[in-house]
């Protein structure tokens, strides 16, 4: 496969079929933004660009500055003109049309007709308008359009959110196949960190590693890496720890198609493995490892047509509820324990969330796209955080992500020990201290038929990940890490 070899799919009737649906639903134009790079420290000195997931989705263009009238299916694509001295610096900017050719625009004009444009439509009626994420641009879209426009939840017009929400939510078998490339590349990243995993390795050097099969592949992390011998620590983006003989080295990470990936840019995947850094799990990890990994199986075995998603999570919560009774640390039943909220003391989060373009996916607007109309979320410990609980529909891909975390900030909360009183044996909680934290994530494609695991190549039985660490050349020794 070369660095960024293309899925079949993302051919104009793809496209079309996303921008008729969108106009269909909206009954007027559309102005589309795009997003522009964002200053670091200096003006010329930018983050590095990614693109707005709406706008990819519509149109197809990574690149910044760009935006887009979509007109009863037709979109015109407006390009930047290059700057002076683009050319001396930056390389020559190729013709707008040669630009915009894996788009299947049906117009292409310079950025400079882009207000102009935008005039004309208003005068010619009332235009739905839709928010990117910089606030710069949408700014100056409000202005020429005269409507507020925010980024998220309050994002532009409703009919044109709602349109969007339904139709990412569902993926094509285009967008699974770039779901599933993506998937590939990050399952090489984890093998090839959980090889070169050993007792004295910094976790600097396999983020590195991580970071590296990703460029060679063409592609970025789709979000902040999680590599930590502290995975207890939920959202841990630093690394500054050394693994150490008997930790549990925690990976969440996932790749997602780069630029060179043209019209399939931003499709990512989002997986989480936990290596036993020693090249076994020793006694009460494997026990709760089993524990997590049969709480993904009873989710997984849910991801099913017309099943809520509600559902799923609380299948694993129940074997994470059993396993804590049967631990002795909690002396309720699991139908008290799940309504009570009492698994979320070593399971605080939701068992997954949507994933697409964006790892959390169409989350820009908030709950709308991922709960029913109304349905506000559960007031219950740990399923407060339950990111989707719609009845699950063939195309959805969704993580499943079960965990079990010995998190001092909730065993020592006086709150909690008030509220869940003599329910749990404190003491015997917190006797898992010091194991930090698991976590097995997989993305799930929901089918007519079976679930389809993106990510079947990645180990998950205990004994095939404790045998995959170590099992490559000393990466950090190389590198004299
Ligand atoms: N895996 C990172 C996240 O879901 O936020």
């Amino acid at each position: 496969m070369s660095a960024t070899a293309k899925v079949e799919g993302f051919d104009a009737a793809e496209f079309q079929r996303r921008r008729s649906a969108v106009s269909a639903a909206v009954g007027r134009p559309v102005v589309l933004l795009g997003g522009d790079p964002m200053p670091r420290n200096l003006p010329g000195y930018g983050y590095p660009f990614r693109q707005g997931s709406d706008f990819l989705y519509l149109t197809g263009c990574s690149e910044p500055g760009a935006a887009a009238i979509l007109d009863d299916g037709r979109l015109t694509l407006f390009l930047p003109t290059p700057g002076e001295g683009d050319a001396l610096w930056h390389g020559e900017t190729p013709d707008l049309q040669a630009r915009a050719a894996s788009c299947y625009a049906d117009e292409v004009q310079d950025s400079a007709a882009l207000e102009q444009a935008v005039m004309d439509a208003v005068a010619g009626g009332s235009i739905a308008a839709l928010a990117g994420p910089d606030p710069r641009r949408n700014e100056t879209l409000a202005w020429w359009a005269g409507v507020p426009l925010q980024f998220g939840s309050e994002s532009g017009d409703d009919a044109l959110v709602d349109a969007l929400c339904t139709l990412r939510r569902k993926k094509s078998a285009a967008e699974i196949a770039a779901m599933r490339a993506a998937t590939q590349i990050s399952v090489e990243a984890h093998l090839a960190v959980a090889a070169a995993a050993r007792p004295g390795v910094s976790e600097r050097s396999l983020a590195a590693l991580l970071q590296a099969v990703f460029a060679a592949r063409g592609a970025e992390p789709g979000y902040g890496t999680i590599l930590t011998r502290r995975g207890e620590i939920l959202h841990c983006h630093d690394h500054d720890g050394t693994l150490r003989d008997g930790d549990l080295l925690l990976v969440d990470a996932g790749a997602e198609l780069g630029p060179g990936y043209g019209n399939q840019t931003g499709y990512g995947a989002d997986l989480t493995r936990t290596w036993p850094v020693s090249g076994a799990f020793e006694g009460r990890q494997r026990a709760a490892y089993d524990a997590v990994l049969a709480a993904w199986q009873a989710a997984v075995d849910l991801c099913r047509p017309g099943v809520r998603y509600r559902a799923v999570h609380d299948a694993a919560a129940a074997v994470i509820a059993r396993f804590l009774i049967d631990e002795g640390v909690l002396r309720v039943g699991v139908d008290e324990a799940l309504a009570r909220g009492l698994h979320g003391l070593f399971f605080p989060h939701g068992v997954g969330h949507l994933i697409g373009l964006d790892v959390h996916d169409i989350e820009a607007y908030g709950d709308r796209g991922a709960y029913p109309p109304g349905q506000e979320r559960a007031d219950i410990f740990g399923t407060r955080f339950l990111r989707l609980d719609l009845p699950l529909e063939p195309g959805f891909v969704v993580t499943i992500e079960p965990g079990f975390y010995a998190v001092p900030a909730i065993l020592d909360d006086a709150g909690l020990r008030e509220r869940f009183g003599s329910a749990v044996d404190w003491s015997r909680a917190e006797s898992f201290l010091g194991l930090h934290g698991i976590r097995i994530e997989d993305d799930v494609a929901i089918t007519d038929g079976e679930p389809d695991v993106l990510s079947a190549g990645l180990p998950r039985d205990p004994d095939a990940v404790a045998a995959a660490v170590g099992a490559g050349p000393d990466f950090a020794a190389l590198l004299g890490l």
